[in-house]
């Protein structure tokens, strides 16, 4: 890190607990540069490299990525064969400093609808640092924000069938722990790269409150100093939760979920 990042740091107490980030463009970045989408990704992967490391150097406890929607399969067969190999070679290639960051890496999604390989290497990833105390790093993978309200509503049908849950017991705290990661905190900040600015059913639940931060930078060209510059924007604003504000954004710090 230079003199001029130093010089640029968000102060602690303003460095966003949980980031989640929609990584796209990776596609026009290759397009531009006269290149296969193919090697839009595998510098994407880079980039995913360099802000796994920057949020565990800043103090960030949970990122979420968005690596792959449910809608993503309607692509051709070839690009979705080389994002899950593309997972499969980050799994394998970032653990040694999953490890050595003390990170844990998890996963949200419809998982048991991954390949098997996936799947399995995942597994084992997720349980190996699971011992670790560090940032947590999270994966979107066949990951669909209306999925995941759908599924959590299935998940209380059921137990209200089983008799374990009565209609005026079905809260926000209740739903909530039926999502994918009942453990979660809401996104203080929700990046998207790439230009677009919707939210793409990424998190539709988790990111009530969260802060919104678009960038026209293609997914392979956000590195350390793009994502400093994003925090720092964050560390200015003022987060008011539906009340009237005044409060700095340490005020939340404490609670897992901003409520109202
Ligand atoms: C969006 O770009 C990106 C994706 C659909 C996949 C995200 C995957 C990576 C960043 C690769 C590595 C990830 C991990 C976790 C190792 P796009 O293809 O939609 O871009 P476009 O909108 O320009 O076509």
């Amino acid at each position: 890190m230079g003199s001029d990042s130093d010089s640029k740091a968000t102060p602690q107490e303003r460095v966003p607990r949980h980031v989640a980030v929609i990584m796209d463009g990776n596609g026009r970045w290759a397009r531009r540069k006269g290149l296969p989408r193919h090697r839009g990704h595998a510098e994407g992967a880079e980039s995913v490299r360099a802000v796994v490391r920057e949020c565990a150097r800043l103090g960030v406890q949970e990122l979420t990525l968005y690596a792959f929607s449910t809608e993503n399969w309607r692509r051709p067969k070839t690009e979705v064969h080389f994002l899950m190999e593309l997972l499969r070679t980050f799994l394998a290639a970032e653990m040694p400093e999953i490890m050595e960051n003390r990170i844990r890496l998890r996963a949200i999604g419809r998982l048991a609808e991954l390949p098997a390989r996936v799947r399995r290497d995942l597994e084992r990833a997720i349980a190996t640092s699971s011992v670790n105390g560090g940032m947590i790093l999270r994966l979107a993978l066949n990951y669909g924000g209306r999925q995941e309200i759908l599924d959590a509503a299935k998940r209380i049908a059921e137990a209200a069938v089983r008799g374990e849950i009565a209609p005026q017991d079905v809260t926000e705290e209740a739903l909530r722990g039926c999502l994918y990661d009942g453990q979660m905190r809401d996104p203080d900040l929700l990046i998207r790269t790439g230009g677009e600015m919707r939210i793409s059913n990424f998190l539709l639940w988790e990111v009530s409150y969260a802060e919104l931060w678009f960038t026209p930078i293609c997914w392979p060209d956000f590195r350390e100093a793009e994502l400093r510059t994003a925090f720092n924007d964050y560390a200015g604003r003022e987060r008011r939760f539906g009340g009237l504000g005044g409060e700095p954004l340490s005020a939340h710090g404490g609670r897992r979920n901003a409520g109202a």
